[in-house]
């Protein structure tokens, strides 16, 4: 069971005060990191003293907060052992509690056109695999091929002994986290970032370093040799194209510039290339893996072809792939064959796929900027070339404020703080354009009526998990 310190909590919650009393508006912000994973079901709350005493707020003030949240069932409270989130902590049967009508938590899209066709063939092709014994520990050889060819295709040459399936990309990070981190290692991660990145390396108990990435800006290549030479990191975790949530894409130089500066610092590049083929105009980049032989490629048909496929995979030298196999056993034997042979299918119609995203994200985008340029003129809105969200500066609303308003009005989103480390992004909100046109629009007019709430101080008790 894990414990929370006060330390950690406190910046966790960040800027948590609002108009709201300091005991209620304190009992929302914990009902919301507890809500969107920053901290644990189960985990062990510090003693209200401690939690004081780092809030700098009197303990009657916790001492409230927490009663608050027994009430509603959030946490409970032992006799002796303190505090903790309940399992699986749901609003209660019985409360006023809303649907969600937009749930824009995740970024992502439904199946592709070519998913149920690609069903259909490799129900039809799958008789030679049937008598098999079907464990693939390293993945089916006909989509390992079809995935090596992929990379042949982009220019780095690849065998498929080099491919390990997996059953997604969040499970290969997983892999990879647990195979290349040692409890109290570092590792260097994009702020912000993919936040079960995040989870994936407090799980083995990296100490994250962060490397900072702006929807302007990019990556901080400055930042990012300094904190290789200093913090000696195990191994660092980047999205090179379309990067979740800012959008943004590694420049070819850039890439060749962060290969060699990890290569000479002893760390491990992972590339997350999940977010790839979400281009809405800025054209193909080399993949990261040209640059040096030494980085690591996680890839998934999740964002291209369908979240529900559960297919991802590796590209990393024949050396860690052994290594892969010895590691995996302990967790799983393999990806399902059916869903392998599936995704060959889909690998063999990429360019149909691509123009259909293409399609669909460049509609999102369209209704997004429309819809919060007329609802919030003040938002800036950052250049968009691909990916899945917009990265938009919420200020002068704190973003917490408004994912809790907005669970008011039917609309579950992220609050900027989920995609950082300690309580950072409190001024940015993630606004997917993965959905249809006019529900990003709805979403985007809920969202303005919460604001307007905020405003007026009339948002209620929220009882939506986020
Ligand atoms: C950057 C990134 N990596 C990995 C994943 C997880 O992908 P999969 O569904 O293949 O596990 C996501 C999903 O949103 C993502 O955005």
């Amino acid at each position: 069971m894990t414990s929370v310190t006060a330390a950690r909590l406190a910046s966790i919650l960040g800027t948590w005060r609002s108009a709201s009393p300091a005991y209620a508006a304190l009992a929302d912000r914990i009902r919301l990191v507890i809500a969107d994973g920053r901290v644990a079901h189960g985990a062990r709350l510090p003693a209200e003293r401690d939690l004081a005493a780092a809030l700098q707020v009197s303990r009657t003030t916790v001492a409230a907060a927490y009663a608050r949240l027994r009430e509603l069932g959030t946490i409970e409270s032992r006799q002796g052992s303190g505090s903790y989130v309940s399992p699986g902590s749901r609003p209660a049967a019985g409360d006023s509690a809303l649907a969600v009508a937009f749930d824009l938590t995740k970024a992502a899209l439904p199946a592709a056109n070519a998913v149920g066709e690609c069903f259909r063939i490799a129900a039809g092709n799958i008789g030679p695999e049937l008598s098999g014994s079907g464990y693939e520990i390293v993945g089916h050889p006909a989509l390992r091929l079809a995935i090596a060819e992929h990379y042949r295709g982009r220019g780095v040459p690849t065998d498929p002994e080099q491919i390990v399936v997996t059953s997604g990309a969040q499970h290969a990070i997983a892999l990879l986290t647990r195979l290349l981190v040692s409890p109290g290692d570092r590792a260097l991660i994009e702020q912000p970032t993919y936040p079960h990145a995040i989870d994936a390396l407090l799980a083995v108990r990296a100490r994250p370093v962060p490397l900072p990435v702006t929807p302007d800006w990019g990556w901080d290549l400055v930042e990012a040799e300094s904190a290789l030479r200093n913090a000696a990191p195990v191994l660092g975790y980047v999205m090179p194209d379309f990067q979740n949530p800012t959008g943004a894409s590694l420049s070819d130089e850039d890439r060749a510039k962060l290969a060699r500066a990890a290569d000479r610092h002893g760390t491990v590049l992972i590339a997350d290339e999940t977010t790839m083929w979400l281009d809405l105009g800025r054209g193909p980049r080399a993949p990261l893996a040209k640059a040096s032989p030494s980085v690591v490629t996680v890839g998934s048909l999740g964002k291209l072809a369908w979240g529900g496929l559960r297919v991802g995979w590796i590209r990393e030298s024949r050396n860690l792939v052994t290594r892969h196999v010895q590691a995996r056993t302990s967790m799983d034997l393999g990806t399902p064959v059916f869903e392998q042979l599936v995704a060959v299918e889909l690998l063999h119609r990429e360019e149909q796929l691509v123009a259909e995203r293409r399609a669909q994200l460049a509609h999102g985008l369209e209704a997004l900027r429309s819809s919060v340029a007329e609802n919030f003129p003040d938002w800036q809105l950052p250049a968009c070339d691909g990916g899945l969200a917009l990265w938009l500066n919420c200020a002068p609303w704190s973003s917490s404020e408004l994912v809790l308003a907005a669970q008011e009005e039917g609309l579950a989103l992220t609050a900027g703080p989920r995609f950082g480390l300690h309580g950072a992004f409190e001024s940015r909100l993630r606004l997917p354009f993965t959905d249809a046109p006019v529900t990003v629009t709805a979403a985007v007019q809920a969202l303005r009526r919460a604001a307007d709430r905020r405003a007026s101080g009339t948002v209620k008790e929220p009882l939506v998990a986020v």
